[in-house]
């Protein structure tokens, strides 16, 4: 049942009991108060000292799940805006935020950083409790870093999606069951419904253009999304330590919040039979620290790891659907069912052309702005310029920031360092999400 996996029949991988706006317990005032700041914090550069400053509190006091998950969204907000918010990112967090953060990932079986989880799934309250939570209309952020209704925009697109969503669940597993039976007829209308909903959700994503400024989310949202895995560049060497107070801390690194994280649109992926390979690795891995032994590494397949930053029950949902997926074996096996085979196929365009639009949105929302920091950053002297660019982009650039007055010689760095530019989770980006979009395409009915 879907129950044992965390998932709401109505709400999907959104939780069944709403987000707490609030820790019941009066003992956790102090994270709340820091929470509720936390925009004048950032701003007034004090959000360190204050947390420096708080107790250690303990997790005696969460009872319910839904108290942890929002401890959970609490503390990750802090951390990141305690690692992002100075004048240089600290390598470090203090215990007062590590040792409950830790207790409490564990907990809830997620890393200890701002998932997907952290800042939609459980961060978002309705308006209006009497209606859906699938219409933005009716949506509010919980915690942001900057107060902004780009940043509450920015997450409450993808809550709405996923809300949105939650029916395709019951829906593509009564198709599976029915390709079991071997009852075409039922298979075909699911996929039909599966196909009007992802279209829905693609019309919902196209929503961000309303309200999140991409300039905006560039230079004043995303810098506090950027993880500690490959953040040299952005004055994060070696990861952040975690101040547990054992005496045997060590850097520890992971990726930033990422839409990637998102277990929805994986599902999806995982009932049609599409299947991702490792990023075509032209680029390859800088980090060597996932590798075993002196065996070649293993190539990087992001999307299967971004299952790790799941909360726990949902990443087993999507591997035990997985093995039991028996759709597009069942479409291949049935070639001569017309309505049968355009029904997968249109699936498979509408995921499509879901991913066309994201990556629009990523050229619009992070490509362009790069270049506009970097051109603003040319004009003025390099020493500025390279620590400006380093903080508004938490630079996914290479180290030093090419001065070039010669014409053409620029034009090629700037192509080269395109090319660099990181998503929060750490892919290549435009690569990567063409990659994905293609493999979407890949078993397409038409081409058999
Ligand atoms: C992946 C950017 C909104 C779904 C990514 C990646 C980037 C990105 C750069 C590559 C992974 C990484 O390194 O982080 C953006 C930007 C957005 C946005 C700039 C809005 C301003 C959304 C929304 C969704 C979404 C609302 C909701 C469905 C995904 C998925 C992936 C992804 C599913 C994994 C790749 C794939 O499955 O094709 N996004 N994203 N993104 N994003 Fe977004
Ligand atoms: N993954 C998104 C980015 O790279 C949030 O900006």
């Amino acid at each position: 049942v879907l129950a044992d996996y965390g998932i709401s029949p109505t709400n999907g991988f959104l939780p069944e009991v709403l987000p707490l706006a609030r820790l019941p317990d009066p003992y956790y005032n102090k994270w709340e108060a820091v929470a509720a700041n936390l925009q004048a914090l950032i701003l007034s550069k004090r959000l360190r000292g204050v947390v420096d400053r708080l107790p250690m509190l303990s997790t005696i006091g969460l009872e319910h799940d839904a108290e942890w998950r929002r401890a959970y969204s609490l503390l990750s907000f802090m951390a990141h805006g305690y690692i992002w918010s100075g004048d240089s990112p600290s390598d470090r967090l203090p215990p007062a935020i590590a040792v409950p953060l830790l207790k409490i990932s564990q907990h809830l079986e997620v890393p200890p950083v701002a998932t997907y989880a952290a800042v939609c799934l459980w961060n978002f309250k309705p308006l209006f409790m009497d209606e859906d939570i699938d219409n933005l209309e009716n949506l509010a952020s919980l915690n942001t870093f900057t107060g902004s209704i780009d940043e509450s925009w920015f997450y409450l697109v993808s809550v709405a999606m996923e809300a949105r969503g939650a029916p395709t669940i019951a829906l593509m597993l009564t198709a599976i069951a029915a390709a079991r039976e071997n009852d075409a007829a039922t298979v075909t209308r699911c996929l039909g419904s599966f196909a009007e909903r992802v279209d829905d959700l693609t019309t919902l994503l196209q929503r961000m253009h309303e309200s999140c400024d991409p300039t905006i989310f560039y230079n004043r949202i995303r810098p506090f999304l950027a993880g500690s895995k490959n953040m040299a560049d952005a004055g994060l060497p070696h990861g952040v330590i975690y101040e547990d107070g054992t005496g045997t801390e060590t850097y520890r690194q992971y990726s930033g919040g990422s839409n990637a994280q998102s277990s929805l649109i994986q599902f999806f992926d995982v009932v049609l039979g599409i299947e991702h390979r490792p990023t075509g690795e032209k680029r390859g891995r800088t980090d060597g620290s996932e590798r075993e032994g002196h065996a070649p590494a293993p190539r990087h397949n992001f999307i299967m790891e971004m299952r790790r930053y799941m909360p726990g029950p949902h990443a087993r949902f999507l591997g035990d659907v997985q093995a039991v997926a028996n759709i597009r074996d069942f479409v291949e096996s049935n070639r001569t069912n017309r309505p049968l085979c355009i029904a997968y196929d249109a699936c498979l365009s509408m995921l499509r052309s879901l991913r066309d639009k994201h990556i629009a949105i990523v050229t619009r929302y992070i490509v362009v702005p790069s270049r506009e920091v970097r051109a603003r950053s040319r004009s003025r002297s390099p020493e500025v310029a390279r620590r400006k660019v380093n903080l508004a982009t938490a630079s996914r650039q290479p180290q030093g920031i090419a001065y070039d007055a010669r014409g053409s010689a620029l034009a090629k760095q700037e192509s080269d360092k395109r090319n660099n530019l990181k998503g929060t989770g750490g892919t290549a980006l435009i690569s990567f999400l063409k990659q994905a979009r293609d493999e979407t395409g890949e078993p397409a009915v038409e081409d058999w």
